[in-house]
């Protein structure tokens, strides 16, 4: 039983040179990478990405930070991608949340850079999967 789920490295990782840790990750986990490309983020990909967060506070912030630089879009596949990913990422704050061990844990301070976004459901999975390659 195998699933799918996006995965992004996020321009702070990105620009921080991070891509290989996080593919180090995934792979270390057992998870394998389908798809992967470097992606410029326009505003329209941008806001339907995270069309749930709008109208939030910190969702212009957000925008504009996904926008700010390319980001690594990659297809991660295994049993229990979805969760597996979430869990190696850790979670969303990086400091409160995150534990030791995981990307934002070990790797991240703030909240608004916290590296990865990882598909939180296998709907979502679905919707971004075809969002980001088609
Ligand atoms: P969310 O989907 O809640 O987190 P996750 O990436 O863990 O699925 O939020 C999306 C991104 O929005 C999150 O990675 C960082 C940013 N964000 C903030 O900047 N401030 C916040 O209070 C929240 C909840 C998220
Ligand atoms: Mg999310």
């Amino acid at each position: 039983m195998s699933e799918r789920t996006l995965v992004l490295v996020k321009p702070d990782g990105v620009q921080r040179g991070l891509i290989g840790e996080v593919v180090s990750r995934i792979e270390r986990k057992g998870l394998r990478l389908v798809s992967l490309e470097l992606k410029d983020v326009d505003r329209d990909l941008a806001s339907q990405h995270y069309a749930e967060h709008e109208g939030k506070g910190f969702y212009e912030e957000l925008i504009t930070f996904i926008t700010s630089a390319p980001v690594a879009a990659m297809v991660v596949e295994g049993p229990r991608a979805i969760a597996a990913f979430r869990q190696i990422a850790g979670g969303t704050d990086p400091v409160e949340k995150a534990v030791p061990g995981s990307i934002r844990g070990d790797l991240a301070l703030e909240t608004g850079s916290n590296i990865v976004h990882g598909s939180d459901s296998p709907e979502s999975a679905e919707r971004e999967i075809k969002l980001w390659f088609g």
